[in-house]
Order: structure tokens, then sequence, then C-alpha cells
């Protein structure tokens, strides 16, 4: 069964007001050309907290559509330097991401607060992006469908009761020695976690809804590996970083989902 693709950017620590604006004018105006492909492939853009109010304004309720980066497990309050979920979703987000490695590495983010954070996800009518990858060191121990395993069970205690909304979750699979590396992890290695991610899907959530959650790739998806990777029968999409900086390699990802089904 195939699933709405989905295309996400994120744009990191990149960019002031300005490119951003360039950027995402320049990426509505080629999915504006590609009519026929916007009914199969939902494109998303995560810029900085900064850029989001301004891209609100210009993006509207065109095809591409708005995610955060991060948010707060609280919905409002004395949590300096914190963003909560409902002002998220006042500047335009429908998406968020959670647990990003650099997070979790660089902010020693955890799985419990990951978890929480899916659930203040939902709480505050956001779709979370949960992210999900083994270190190379975890790889070369065998340890990644373990690591992969444990960082899954730890959000779905999390997610509401309502099944349509539990259907909306998104997982994105990115393996941390090829985020940003230029190291790809192969089809083989990709469909091998995915399988297992939607096999545990099934076991914890039943088939219905492990066939409906997304799971995306992430980590050095380019315009010349796209493609072999969104042929793979469990992927559904990507989290783009690097290439999603420039308009013309997004696009060109956007352009690999296969359209054929
Ligand atoms: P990359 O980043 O495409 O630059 O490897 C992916 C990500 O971190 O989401």
């Amino acid at each position: 069964m195939r699933r709405r693709a989905l295309i996400v950017g994120n744009w990191k620590m990149n960019g002031l007001i300005e490119t951003g604006r360039g950027l995402a004018r320049e990426v509505l105006a080629g999915l504006t050309e590609r009519e026929e492909r916007k009914l199969l492939c939902e494109v998303v853009v995560c810029p900085p907290f900064t850029g989001l109010a301004d891209l609100n304004q210009i993006l509207g309720s065109s095809s591409l559509k708005l995610g955060g980066q991060d948010m707060s497990e609280y919905p409002s309050g004395a949590h300096t330097g914190e963003i909560a979920g409902i002002m998220l979703r006042n500047v335009g987000c429908w998406y968020v991401i959670l647990g990003h490695s650099e997070r979790r590495a660089e902010r020693g983010e955890d799985d419990a607060l990951i978890g929480r954070k899916t659930a203040a996800a939902f709480r505050d009518g956001l779709v979370p992006i949960v992210c999900l990858g083994e270190t190379l060191s975890q790889r070369e121990q065998s340890q990644t469908l373990e690591v992969i395993e444990a960082q899954l069970l730890a959000v779905l205690p999390h997610l509401p009761d309502s099944v349509s909304k539990i259907q909306q979750l998104v997982v994105a699979y990115e393996p941390v020695w090829a985020i940003g590396t230029g190291k790809n992890a192969t089809p083989q290695q990709v469909q091998e976690v995915h399988a297992f991610i939607r096999k545990l899907l099934a076991e914890q959530l039943g088939e219905g809804s492990a066939a409906k959650i997304r799971i995306l790739y992430g980590g050095s998806v380019k315009p010349d590996n796209a493609a072999d990777l969104f042929g793979l029968d469990d992927v559904d999409g990507g989290l783009i970083g690097g290439a999603s900086l420039n308009a013309t390699d997004f696009l060109a990802i956007v352009d690999a989902y296969p359209n054929d089904f």
C-alpha cells in the first residue's frame, strides 16, 4: 500500500529572513508548476523559528506547508528560550520535527523527553516527525535494530487515544553517520530498518495504523540518490537537510518520488 509521500526540508540553523523568503518562493513556484505531483506528494519546509511568521505570510494556504524544528514539552509559562506548540500553530506550522539527532547529541535530549514532546505536539495540534537513528559505532556493533526499537518504544506510549490521530504520526529514520556527511545508507540498509519499524508499529499499534504511518528516510538525500531510496517499499518520503537549502536540488528530490502508482 502506498501512503501519500511526504518530503520535508529541514533548514536547520541557516539563513536570515530574506534568504528564507527567497528559498521558499522558489520552492513554491516549482511546486505550482508541478500541479499533478502536488496531489501525490506533500511538501514541507522547516525554517529557523525566526523565519516562520514571515513565511506564513508568504505561503498562506499554498501547497508548501510549514513545520518547526523543535518545540517545548510545556504548553506555556516560565520556560525561557522555549517555543510552545501553540506558538508554532500560530505562525502556520502543521508539523514539528522532534528528537533530531543533533538535539539528542548537542542538547542532551533523551528518549523520555522526546516521548513527552510527542504527546505535547499532538496536544497542541501539530503532527510530530519523530527522528530515530543509530550512531556509527552502534551500527558497527550490530546494535542498529536494538537502538531503533528502544527509541521507538519510548515514544509510542505517548500517542493519543484516537486512532485517526495516531495514524498521522510520522517517523523519520536518520542514521546519525549519514547526516550531513555525504555518506548514504544503502537502499538495502534503509529498507531493512524501515521494514523493522513498520513491523514494530504493527505489533504495537495494529496492522491498520502501521500501514498508514509514514516512515521517512533522512541522511545525505540528494537529487542523485533520492529515486533509489524513494522506490523502496517502506520509504514514504524524506527528511532533507543540506539539499533543502537549494531550491533546484530540493525540487529535484521532490521529482524523484515515483508518481506511477
Ligand atoms: P542531511 O540532513 O540531508 O544534510 O544529511 C538530514 C537531516 O539532518 O535531517
